[in-house]
């Protein structure tokens, strides 16, 4: 009753075609989910760190070294506010993006919010022997990420939905979104008799 009520409202609170938005911890797969996805639905894709990226004309890795992590969050949410006006997009945020609360209202207005998630050993396996991520790079990467995750669960739960990705296909993950999305935003025709 809770969840109808509230896709009801999802419903009510779009002008126009909404967005998929990919949040999560990192190595939860939004990239690799949020780009195929966005082929199947035949939705555009963006993903924020590249929109920072693509601004700066500076790796993310390098502004994390040379600025460090407020600056980075700032430029974060410039890119949250610019991919918040679009419409019909994917679009994939970085690990951190929930931690501004700014963030995840603007996100919400015109799109559905899925948090990707998996458990920190599958986490590990993913993405722990990887360099680009700044904050991974410590001497006990799975130690590091089992702390994040704790730290950041009450960020996450902000997303309207979570899809648990643990040894799920890419297929299984991508309709799960699709089924939830379409549920939440296409209006129903009207099945009552005349
Ligand atoms: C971060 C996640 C990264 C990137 C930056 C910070 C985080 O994105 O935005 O390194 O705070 O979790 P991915 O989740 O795409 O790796």
């Amino acid at each position: 009753m809770e969840m109808l009520k509230e896709v009801k409202q999802l419903k009510r609170s779009f002008k126009r075609k909404p967005n998929i938005v990919l949040v999560g911890f990192m190595g939860t797969g939004k990239t690799s989910v949020g780009k195929r996805l966005s082929t199947q639905l035949r939705m555009r894709y963006i993903d924020t760190d590249n929109v920072i990226e693509r601004d700066s004309q500076r790796r993310i890795s390098d502004i994390f070294e040379e600025d460090g992590e407020d600056v980075f969050r700032r430029l974060e949410s410039e890119a949250v506010d610019r991919v918040s006006k679009l419409y019909n997009y994917v679009i994939s945020t970085g690990g951190g993006v929930v931690l501004r609360e700014d963030n995840v209202t603007r996100l919400k207005e015109n799109g559905v919010v899925f948090c990707l998630s998996a458990t920190p050993e599958e986490i590990y396996q993913r993405v722990g022997h990887q360099t680009h991520r700044p904050l991974l790079q410590t001497p006990d990467a799975m130690e590091t990420i089992r702390t994040m995750l704790a730290d950041r669960a009450r960020y996450y739960a902000q997303a309207d939905y979570t899809v648990d990705t643990t040894g799920k296909s890419f297929g299984e993950v991508m309709a799960k979104i699709s089924n939830t999305f379409f549920k939440a935003t296409v209006p129903r025709k009207s099945t009552k008799k005349r």
